[in-house]
């Protein structure tokens, strides 16, 4: 029975998801980002079940999730600036990759042979709650497919993983609906490998220094999941469409298109609704099947920068259309 999978937050369901962990098993639980897909960060064998179930390639590491600064500590070095930071920003949609620590006790899928670790402590009442009583750090990717969208509710896991997957944690809607932002702090500063809704701006605001953004190189991004393809539904994507074509769905911004297939991200042009919004529309309109799901242009500002960047990604799963 499918609904056996999902589990309300009750004391039950943290006590059963802990077990899980302990017995080094994978489970799904809501970050206020995107659901992760968890497991023991410390257990080889854990970690090595959410690359197979995500069919993820071994170089990709993933993010070690803790619940607050002195347990990431355990695993990163933290200057000064990475304790400013994490001090504004955490508990939150955040994740720095930092030195790692020797003798860390970490899986070693986690780090795919970096001398770094991204550590995140996320805001989520549920995700707190499971960091707590599990007591220790959890690895999580976003729970979909490698190179897939990620989901933003339980049942967009379940249609993921189905069988594959026996505990998902349903914690409703993510609050964000993007992935946390990501940097890099390093001799050269601050670099931003993964734009998110804490923006370049925001963080520039605390460090009182220039974040540098991260170019992406054909040979080897810094992060290795940012792949220039990814995000991608089974339709071709079109960007920045005034008008759609005939035939096309249509995702709209602000001003709405009378076209039968079309859902707006936000009828308002609110940019934090339009992400919270953003990978469960391009689900909906991919289920239509229709071939070219045609995008309205999103503002390159603040959160847009964001969404504007997943939404390329997703585009160039496919290719350009001419
Ligand atoms: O919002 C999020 O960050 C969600 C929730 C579940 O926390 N997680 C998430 O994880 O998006 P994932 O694995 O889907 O994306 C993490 C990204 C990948 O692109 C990975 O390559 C990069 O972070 N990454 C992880 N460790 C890294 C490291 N040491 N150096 C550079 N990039 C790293
Ligand atoms: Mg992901």
């Amino acid at each position: 029975m499918t609904d056996s999978r999902f589990y309300r937050p009750s004391k039950k369901t943290f006590k059963l998801a802990v077990k899980k962990l302990n017995d080094g098993d994978i489970l799904s639980f809501p970050t206020e980002t995107v659901y992760g897909l968890g497991a023991d960060a410390t257990n080889n064998t854990a970690v090595a079940k959410i690359f197979s179930a995500k069919n993820r390639p071994i170089f990709n590491p993933l993010i070690v999730h803790v619940s607050d600064t002195i347990n990431a500590k355990r695993y990163v070095i933290m200057n000064t600036l990475a304790q400013k930071l994490a001090s504004n920003f955490w508990p939150g949609p955040f994740t720095m990759v930092l030195p790692v620590k020797k003798n860390n006790g970490l899986s070693d899928f986690i780090t795919a042979g970096l001398d770094t670790v991204a550590v995140r402590v996320p805001k989520h009442k549920v995700a707190q709650e499971l960091l707590h009583i599990f007591d220790g750090p959890i690895a999580a990717p976003s729970a979909n497919k490698s190179g897939k969208i990620s989901p933003t509710t339980a049942a967009h896991v379940d249609s993921e993983f189905f069988d594959e997957l026996d505990m998902i944690i349903d914690g409703g809607v993510c609050e964000k609906g993007l992935e946390s932002t990501i940097i890099q702090i390093n001799e050269n500063g601050i670099i931003l490998l993964r734009p998110g809704s804490i923006t370049q701006e925001d963080i520039e605001k605390i460090a009182g220094q220039s974040v540098k953004m991260n170019e992406l190189q054909s040979g080897s991004p810094i992060s290795p999941g940012q792949l220039k393809s990814h995000y991608a539904p089974n339709a071709r994507m079109r960007l920045n469409v005034l008008t759609p074509k005939p035939g096309e769905a249509y995702l709209a911004f602000g001003h709405n298109i009378e076209t039968l297939n079309s859902l707006n991200l936000s009828p308002t042009r609110n940019l934090i609704e339009a992400a919270a919004n953003l990978f469960s529309m391009m689900r909906a309109l991919d289920h239509l099947k229709i071939e070219i799901i045609a995008v309205a242009p999103i503002p390159a500002v603040g959160l847009g920068v964001a969404i504007n960047d997943r939404l390329e990604r997703a585009a160039a799963a496919k290719g350009p259309i001419e």
